[in-house]
């Protein structure tokens, strides 16, 4: 009789010591099959952090090379009843207005000339930089 129950006290002993171990296990491995999901999902959100804008912010062009590829075409011919860049007394009459209606005009357009020169994409700022190089190039000074 004293030895079954000592049969039955290590049964029981084991079966919740031993359950409880063998759980503590499971645990353990569980959790180290979850951790690389979790590293993923933290390096997902660090990249979502360091992410640049989809639309960056472009560069202005420079003057020369703007007028060199979107105003030249007309204004060193004279094409279309353009002032010549290379024609100071043109460019001279036309200051008289002052360089915040010569950029106004090129921006919105004057007879002939199309808004910006037919440049969508050129920023107020652009067209004004290169209207002051334009001016410069003729011989004026821009005020
Ligand atoms: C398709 C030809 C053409 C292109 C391209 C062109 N222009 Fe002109 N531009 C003209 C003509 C024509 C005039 C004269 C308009 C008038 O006074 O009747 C003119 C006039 C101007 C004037 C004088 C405006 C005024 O108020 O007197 C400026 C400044 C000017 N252009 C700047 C530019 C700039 C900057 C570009 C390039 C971004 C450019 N143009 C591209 C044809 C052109």
């Amino acid at each position: 009789m004293k030895k079954a129950l000592a049969i039955i006290v290590t049964a029981t002993l084991c079966t919740s010591v031993c359950y409880a171990g063998h759980h503590r296990d499971s645990l353990e491995v569980i959790a180290k099959r979850l951790a690389p999901v979790g590293q993923v999902n933290i390096i997902g959100q660090k990249k979502k952090t360091e992410a640049k804008p989809a639309q960056v912010a472009r560069a202005p062009m420079p003057p020369k090379e703007l007028y060199d590829m979107r105003c030249k075409a007309c204004h060193a011919s004279g094409a279309a009843g353009a002032p010549k860049i290379s024609d100071k007394a043109a460019w001279e009459a036309r200051s008289k207005k002052g360089l915040a209606k010569l950029t106004a005009n090129a921006i919105k357009g004057i007879n002939a000339m199309s808004p910006k020169g037919g440049c969508v994409t050129c920023t107020d700022d652009e067209i004004g930089a290169t209207v002051k190089y334009m001016l410069k190039q003729a011989g004026i000074k821009a005020k």
